[in-house]
């Protein structure tokens, strides 16, 4: 499908703002900076918000959304805002249990252990999550108009980032039916039974890309895929239980042509995963215009393994944030410089922002990353 001229890429001017312009490629006059989790508990005004309502639910208030995706921008003037919602949102928008319980993460009720339950996974059609998607369409457009009014007041254009988690790191906690610390029972299936993983997957796929294309139709202008614990396999394992599955899900967004009169070639696509150094050339051979770098790597050597094609996005430290003022000034130049080498460079951090930061410290990031040379 194409979208329309009313798509923010036109009608807001997103296609021009610096990180839509970083992502496809060209070097906009300052280094576009925004942080992973960048809403979320480091912010008073967030906690206030959160008051009374659980994740999920939250989730599925478009009101809620919208304000919780802006506080960041507000306070921080950052290039850009990242949805608000959760990598099993998707999830539970198909019809499964699942809860997520502070200080842990996603939990299920009915862990993916064996084929029966692949089976009656399986079963459901992946078009339930947009014919369910209603919430999050709507918390996406109310998102982007007010990204349309804070753009007015910025002087700059504002794109919305939509993202979804990965199949394989779907795949982890449902497997596990939670967080786990090296994903074995994952990746005990991937062995046990190849078939059965692959049928899970390729759903997650569809799940997850679906989840993906209606955020982009609402109103996103770009879609990160995030496979956050990718970093568990080998490259020869995750060339053979993952990446078939990530180029599905991001086929989705790729079926979705930019407006006609937008001048552009193609959405912008991101992936970001924590410790896949070793996977970086793989990942470099999806469908991608980003790929995000954590912090374990450093960014020079990574932009040798994912080469000149892509834009790089990343990569400092989060430890760094606790860091004296002119430690992180520092290391934020030395960055900067690294990414220098690279067709375009986006800043970010390694991973989320860790929910004891001080919000003062992120906004004068923000205002070094902007003033580097
Ligand atoms: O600002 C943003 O980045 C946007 C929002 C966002 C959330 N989750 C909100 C959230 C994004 C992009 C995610 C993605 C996500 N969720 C990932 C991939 C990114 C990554 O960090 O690697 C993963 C692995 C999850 C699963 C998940 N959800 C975890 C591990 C947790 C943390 C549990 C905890 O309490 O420590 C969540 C819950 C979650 N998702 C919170 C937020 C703001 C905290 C919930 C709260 O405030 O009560």
């Amino acid at each position: 499908m194409q979208l329309s001229d009313q798509h923010p890429f036109v009608a807001h001017a997103t296609k021009d703002s610096h990180l839509i312009r970083a992502f496809l490629g060209h070097r906009p006059a300052t280094t576009p900076v925004w942080f992973m989790r960048q809403a979320g508990r480091s912010l008073p005004e967030y906690r206030a918000l959160r008051e009374g309502s659980s994740m999920l639910d939250a989730c599925l208030d478009p009101a809620l959304v919208s304000e919780i995706t802006l506080q960041p921008v507000r306070r921080h003037g950052v290039d850009a805002a990242i949805f608000f919602s959760d990598i099993v949102v998707p999830l539970m928008l198909a019809g499964i249990d699942v809860r997520i319980v502070a200080g842990r993460g996603p939990v299920f009720s009915q862990p993916v252990r064996a084929g029966a339950d692949i089976a009656r996974v399986t079963a459901i059609d992946p078009q339930t999550v947009t014919e369910r998607g209603g919430p999050i369409i709507e918390a996406v457009r109310r998102t982007t108009e007010m990204l349309a009014a804070e753009s007015v007041t910025r002087g700059t254009p504002l794109p919305l980032i939509g993202f979804a988690g990965a199949p394989f790191t779907l795949a982890a906690y449902l497997v596990e039916g939670g967080p786990s610390k090296d994903h074995l029972a994952a990746r005990r299936l991937i062995h046990e039974d190849p078939a059965g993983w692959d049928a899970l997957t390729q759903w997650l796929a569809d799940i997850s890309g679906r989840f993906l294309a209606l955020q982009i139709e609402a109103g996103a202008s770009a879609a990160q895929l995030f496979d956050s614990w990718a970093g568990s396999l080998s490259p020869c394992l995750y060339r053979q239980a993952a990446l078939p599955a990530s180029a599905r899900a991001l086929a989705h967004v790729r079926q979705i042509e930019p407006p006609a009169d937008s001048g552009m070639l193609r959405v912008p696509l991101s992936h970001f995963g924590v410790g896949t150094g070793d996977l970086l050339a793989d990942i470099a051979s999806l469908d991608l215009d980003v790929v995000g770098i954590d912090h374990r790597i450093d960014l020079d050597e990574a932009l040798e393994r994912v080469g000149r094609e892509v834009t790089v996005q990343g990569n400092l430290d989060p430890a760094m944030l606790f860091a004296p003022a002119e430690v992180r000034a520092a290391e934020v130049s030395r960055i900067i410089a690294a990414g220098k080498v690279a067709r375009a460079h986006v800043f970010n951090l390694g991973h989320g922002v860790p929910p004891e930061t001080d919000p003062d410290v992120l906004t004068d990031l923000v205002t070094m990353v902007h003033d580097a040379r």
